[in-house]
């Protein structure tokens, strides 16, 4: 597979994401941490990164073992690393050089340019440029602005490029990733979802062996896919557990364990529902109500894998991005790994060795794997949901009363969404509970009863988000709906703030 050294740029998963696309395994590591063994690795590709070669705090790893080794592609600062490094010169540029700029000469009797056209559009982004070329390096592109826009170093297969082939504004960016794996370094392009499968099921048999397996199952795509591979591997050694916080959507408790049921998973339903909102009452505070949560969730969790006698390992549905090491602002490496726990009050779970099949995999893989296991297409296109549930969608605070509420007023909404075939056009959808009575008039009656705020957003990552143009007569039915059929609701508004400077959830 390919191995990608990250300086920092915003852009290397992407060149990771880039290169799957090709059906060949990539795996990202920070500058400062080049393996030792890099025999694996048929090829490697240099990120970009905020800082400039100048500098003295910028990444200086030593690529004595790659450099002329392997096939290499030095990406923006990988380009003028190499530059600067080895004969070159480096300098900042008179000019931005930032956005869309076009080839205007092209060496294409070079494979790495093969069946790319002159004008091809690619995207810049650096500050420095490459002022003169290193020792033994041959031009292969410029765009107007940019003469040193490519090279090559003759006799070795080391490639470099000022520009992103990553990022999508790059038209034959994809094109120049594959010349480069596929001509030159000859990767083989095997990896795919179906190889995946196979080839994680085989490690985690290997893994795990007769040893009982625990795994949380939420309902949402990462848990269920993760839980189907270890299903596929050691079938009924693997005992989940799947908590009803008594905040779930109506009726997802009951029909996504049978779901679950039906695909042949050892799962256990644990309605813990009235201790969770036991706990919960009288409490107004949106953090304080997450920890309660997250605490209450660690006990039963607790508790049931006690249950499961001889259990050795816990399986999580951890992915790539909550595990990538990447390389902070400062150019140190700083981990992202997500801590789960505190240390020194270790739940008993805990203690247990961790498994985690989709560490390696970003979102859209998962979901990619998962259908290759033939998993149900409404489970892998759910909505992302929270896990404190609706507890951060009632306002306030929470009691039974109001969950059946919400729950209803959800429900309606989110059928309406799917009915009416916006359900996949919508990243994440649901309504709020507001704390707020208002005046209404049913019959020849007063009333004095709850708003509900309805929110539909568009986004990629939940970082940032949009509301959506739903259409009106789409939201008249709705709202109609709503209140006719809620109990205590006589007033429906629909959110059309954007995140920043909203957020998706209310709290
Ligand atoms: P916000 O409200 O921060 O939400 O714009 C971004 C995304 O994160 C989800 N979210 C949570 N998920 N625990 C979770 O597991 C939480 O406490 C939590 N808060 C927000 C939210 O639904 C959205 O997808």
């Amino acid at each position: 597979h390919v191995l990608i050294l990250d300086f920092g740029s915003q852009y290397t998963q992407l060149i990771a994401r880039r290169v799957r696309e090709l059906n060949i395994f990539s795996e990202i590591k920070p500058y400062n941490k080049v393996p030792e063994d890099l025999s694996p690795y048929k090829a490697v590709i240099l990120s970009g990164s905020p800082s400039s070669v100048r500098s003295d705090e910028a990444p200086h790893p030593d690529l004595s073992g790659i450099k002329g080794k392997k096939p290499l592609l030095a990406v923006c600062y990988g380009a003028q690393y190499l530059a600067h490094f080895h004969g070159g010169n480096v300098a900042p540029s008179n000019t931005r050089e930032y956005g869309r700029a076009r080839l205007s000469h092209i060496e294409n009797d070079n494979l790495f340019f093969q069946d790319i056209p002159v004008n091809s559009q690619v995207w810049m982004s650096h500050s420095d440029t490459i002022k003169e070329l290193p020792t033994g390096a041959k031009l292969l592109a410029s765009t107007h602005d940019v003469e040193n826009a490519a090279y090559t170093i003759e006799g070795e297969d080391t490639y470099a490029i000022q520009f992103h082939p990553e990022v999508y504004h790059s038209e034959h960016g994809k094109q120049l990733l594959e010349n480069f794996l596929v001509k030159i370094a000859q990767v083989a392009q095997d990896w795919t979802p179906d190889s995946f499968v196979e080839s994680t099921v085989a490690e985690l048999k290997a893994k795990i062996g007769d040893e009982k397996v625990i795994l949380g199952l939420s309902g949402g795509v990462d848990s269920s896919v993760a839980a189907m591979l270890l299903h596929k591997a050691i079938g009924q050694q693997l005992h989940c557990i799947f908590v009803n916080n008594g905040l779930l959507r109506k009726n997802e408790f009951s029909d996504v364990l049978e779901q679950y049921q039906g695909m042949g998973l050892n799962v256990k339903g644990v309605d813990a529902s009235a201790r969770f909102l036991d706990e919960l009452a009288g409490e107004a505070d949106p953090e304080t109500k997450r920890k309660i949560i997250g605490r209450v969730f660690v006990e039963v969790f607790d508790d049931e894998s006690h249950l499961v006698e001889g259990a050795q390992w816990l399986a999580q549905g951890t992915i790539y991005p909550d595990v990538i090491e990447s390389v902070s602002a400062t150019g140190g490496p700083s981990a992202t790994i997500k801590s789960h726990h505190n240390v020194g009050g270790l739940p008993d779970y805990m203690k247990l060795k961790v498994v985690e099949p989709l560490k390696m995999l970003f979102k859209d893989e998962v979901r990619r794997v998962g259908a290759s296991m033939g998993l149900d297409k409404a489970l892998l296109g759910r909505h992302p949901f929270p896990g404190p549930g609706l507890a951060i969608r009632i306002l306030g605070d929470i009691s039974a009363e109001k969950v059946a509420m919400l729950q209803e007023v959800d429900a309606i909404f989110i059928n309406g969404l799917k009915e009416n075939g916006l359900y996949d056009k919508v990243w994440q959808a649901g309504a709020m509970l507001l704390p707020v009575n208002s005046v209404g008039v049913m019959g020849d009656e007063r009333t004095y009863e709850k708003c509900v705020a309805l929110r539909a957003v568009e986004s990629t990552d939940g970082m940032t988000a949009d509301w959506v143009n739903l259409p009106y007569e789409f939201l008249q039915k709705v709202s109609n709906d709503i209140i006719n059929k809620v109990r205590g609701v006589n007033r429906v508004v629909y959110d059309i703030s954007s995140k920043p400077p909203a957020t998706i959830e209310w709290e």
